[in-house]
């Protein structure tokens, strides 16, 4: 790792293991994008930004500088003054003026890497020399009185590049920020592919490619939150990369509000890819003296397709970006009562709840919504955090007690950014509610978003958290968020303002994050949004899981999952085993392929336990054992898709491998089951070639039991190269998942 400025090339270069990203300044003044990709150490890479060619740069052809800033590869582009690609920056003059042109002036290499204020950010290892470096760059338009700062970290057990950029009004009028996004990259590419993640509630993240074409394709969010919609990630991939072969390059938004993630082809063979906040109803003023900072934009380059550039995203997350000391420990196995009861509940059946899941193996009880006001149906109460002592008589505390009393952990949800217009706070309050005076908020899930533009409205917000907190030996919390936004005014931020609301509402949701892990150090925070609308590297410096969908059918789950996991570790996907016919898609699959599926994540169960037969019962027992077994190997391993039922239609297939290659678990599900076929063959990866490992079969359907592998030994090579012959398995829905142990 290490950031070097070579005076006479005009040339920054940041290397980062065997990629390194290079950043030149053209004629003096331009910053411009160089290259980023393998590792290539040419001092006389600078070329590449074609500034020696037609029409040359403006010092020596001013009469085409039109020309000169429409194909100049920025590195940060801005708008009106001549690139008319989409830009990152469009800055509005108190006289009403357009135009920005950003000239380089000067930089600064520092050891470490700051925090942004106020934001999530990629951290450097605690108190470790040498674990980061970052580079400043500093421009200025003139005009405007406007220093714009461009940061670039690097680490030195990570290949990915962490960028960002703070803007400063210097001088003395208030300037108007209209567009102010966090990264550009313009690189040469005549064709190649756009991967996006997308979908919609209970379908999130599902992995899309289609070709490159000419113009924009664009991805974003004005929902207020990242969104099922879209993901604030996309990649750009050669033709034929694929898992484990190909360029691609990818930007992913450590934010969790409105984002654009945009991919432009231009008239001369090249592509634009920008991420930052979404434009559209964004409007910051920036006062004389202000700072305003964008959220991080993490770039990551793989030579060998989506496969590594998942792993360098995996290890920057788990090493660089969630803080919460659950992240190397233990997740507690759960058991949530959502899908077991809806609101259906009190104290007497959340403990036939407990007494029976302590019996199997299950370690905590979480609480779903509706123990609060008088929220019976999802029709009202939010905002009124006061314990329902209808459903819950002698209190919260009397119930942790006896949950705690049977030797379980105690969990509770909350969806504290909300409130419904039939409830207390909502009567005395409905001006916290974000609405544009005169028109009647539009209501989803019944219900209205608080404005968390309003320092009140967040000590609201916060004492409503804490206060049931501290009540009780509380060990987990569910944060929800269930509606998106409408209407977006606030009542408190004045007329020149109101463009500021979507970006202040999620500062708003950081601040009240912070403040909990502060009060709560232990505290394990899984954040939710109805399922998985805020699954995003923001809300992960706040909790180390995040739900990942209210779709828990174990089919369904297959695509959600492996989109989720591309970009994320698997000990941050909230994954629950659930009953059949499931709720959602009505489907029925075998408690085990469901317990295998829950196993890539966080794991628990989210049903009525007292329900089920005393052969699921005994399964839960197995499942538990498992889960002791793997669960270090899955939250720390590396993580390999091996198959995609999305793409083949009939299975999937994934693999987690230990660091030291010592150990790897892979997991099969077969969706369809086919006429004619013998054994499979399935080829592993990420194994020591050399080393021999033994099979252990793990979990077997019974019509596999006489077929057991278990015990079989086999070089590394000969289970990645030459594969494993998976024997034929009756039905659909069939999984098995085995484990291979170095001997
Ligand atoms: C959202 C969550 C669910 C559940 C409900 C409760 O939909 O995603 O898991 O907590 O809210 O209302």
């Amino acid at each position: 790792m290490g950031i070097e400025y070579l005076e006479r090339e005009g040339l920054f270069r940041l290397a980062a293991g065997n990629v390194e990203y290079v950043i030149g300044i053209a004629d003096g003044k331009y910053v411009g994008h160089v290259y980023f990709g393998k590792r290539m150490g040419d001092n006389r890479c600078g070329c590449l930004m074609r500034t020696e060619e037609a029409p040359f740069v403006p010092s020596k052809n001013l009469r085409e500088k039109c020309s000169f800033a429409d194909m100049f590869p920025a590195e940060y582009s801005s708008w009106g003054v001549g690139d008319y690609r989409d830009s990152c920056l469009n800055v509005r003059s108190e006289e009403g003026f357009r135009g920005c042109e950003l000239h380089y002036e000067g930089y600064r290499i520092l050891e470490g890497k700051p925090k942004l204020p106020g934001l999530p950010s990629v951290f450097c290892g605690e108190g470790e020399a040498g674990a980061g470096m970052t580079l400043e760059l500093d421009c200025r338009d003139k005009v405007l009185g406007l220093k714009v700062v461009l940061r670039y970290s690097v680490f030195a057990d990570s290949e990915a590049v962490v960028r960002s950029a703070r803007l400063v009004n210097e001088g003395d009028k208030p300037l108007y920020l209209e567009r102010a996004l966090s990264a550009c990259m313009d690189m040469d590419m005549e064709e190649g592919d756009l991967l996006t993640l997308a979908g919609s509630w209970a379908r999130e993240r599902h992995m899309v490619r289609r070709p490159l074409a000419f113009g924009k394709q664009m991805v974003s969010s004005f929902r207020g939150e990242s969104g099922h919609q879209d993901h604030p990630f996309l990649a750009v991939m050669e033709r034929g990369a694929g898992q484990d072969q190909g360029e691609v390059w990818a930007m992913h938004f450590v934010y969790s509000g409105n984002f654009v993630a945009e991919a432009q082809v231009s008239q001369f063979g090249s592509v634009r890819l920008l991420m930052g906040i979404n434009p559209e109803g964004f409007e910051w003023v920036l006062k004389p003296g202000e700072v305003f900072v964008m959220p991080e934009v993490v770039c990551v380059y793989s030579d060998e397709g989506l496969g590594k550039m998942s792993r360098i995203f995996h290890d920057l997350y788990r090493g660089h970006l969630i803080r919460s000391p659950y992240l190397h420990r233990k997740r507690p196995i759960l058991i949530n009562n959502w899908e077991a009861t809806y609101f259906d509940f009190d104290t007497e059946k959340l403990l036939e709840i407990a007494r029976e899941a302590k019996k199997r193996g299950i370690e905590m009880l979480v609480m779903d919504d509706g123990w609060f006001g008088d929220r019976n149906i999802d029709e009202g109460s939010l905002g009124d955090w006061e314990v329902n002592e209808k459903k819950l008589p002698g209190g919260l505390l009397h119930l942790v007690e006896q949950v705690k009393a049977l030797g379980l952990d105690f969990g509770i949800w909350f969806e504290p950014e909300m409130v419904s217009p039939d409830s207390k706070l909502y009567r005395t309050r409905p001006d916290w509610a974000i609405h544009i005076p005169g028109r009647e908020p539009v209501q989803s899930r019944a219900q209205y978003v608080l404005d968390l533009s309003r320092p009140e409205v967040v000590d609201y917000v916060y004492e409503s958290v804490a206060r049931i907190l501290r009540s009780a030996p509380i060990s987990y919390v569910k944060w929800d968020m269930n509606r998106q936004m409408t209407d977006v005014g606030s009542a408190f931020l004045g007329r020149e303002h109101q463009g500021e609301l979507f970006h202040r509402y999620v500062l708003g949701v950081y601040e009240l994050q912070e403040r909990l892990m502060k009060e709560f150090p232990e505290l394990l925070l899984e954040n939710c949004a109805s399922g998985g609308a805020r699954f995003d590297p923001g809300m992960l410096y706040y909790s180390p899981q995040i739900w990942c969908s209210d779709d828990t059918d174990a089919v369904e789950r297959l695509a959600i999952q492996e989109g989720t996991a591309l970009l994320y570790p698997l000990s941050t996907m909230g994954a629950h085993v659930s009953a059949c016919p499931n709720h959602i898609v009505g489907r029925v699959t075998p408690f085990q392929t469901r317990g295998h599926v829950a196993m890539a994540g966080t794991f628990g169960y989210e049903l009525d336990i007292t329900k089920l037969s005393e052969e699921e019962k005994l399964q839960i027992e197995e499942q538990v054992k498992m889960y002791h077994r793997f669960q270090p190997l899955v939250r720390e391993g590396d993580y390999y898709r091996i198959a995609s039922w999305r793409e083949n239609h009939r299975y999937d297939c994934w693999q987690v491998v230990a660091k030291d290659k010592g150990e790897a678990l892979m997991t099969y599900v077969q969706v369809l089951a086919e006429p004619n076929w013998h054994s499979r063959r399935l080829r592993l990866k990420g194994l020591d070639p050399e080393a021999e490992y033994r099979l252990e079969e793990v979990g077997t359907c019974q019509e596999m039991a006489g077929k057991a592998m278990a015990g079989q030994v086999h070089k590394g090579a000969f289970l990645m190269y030459g594969g494993l012959l998976l024997p034929r398995m009756e039905g659909d829905f069939r999984s098995i998942m085995i484990r291979f142990v170095r001997v």
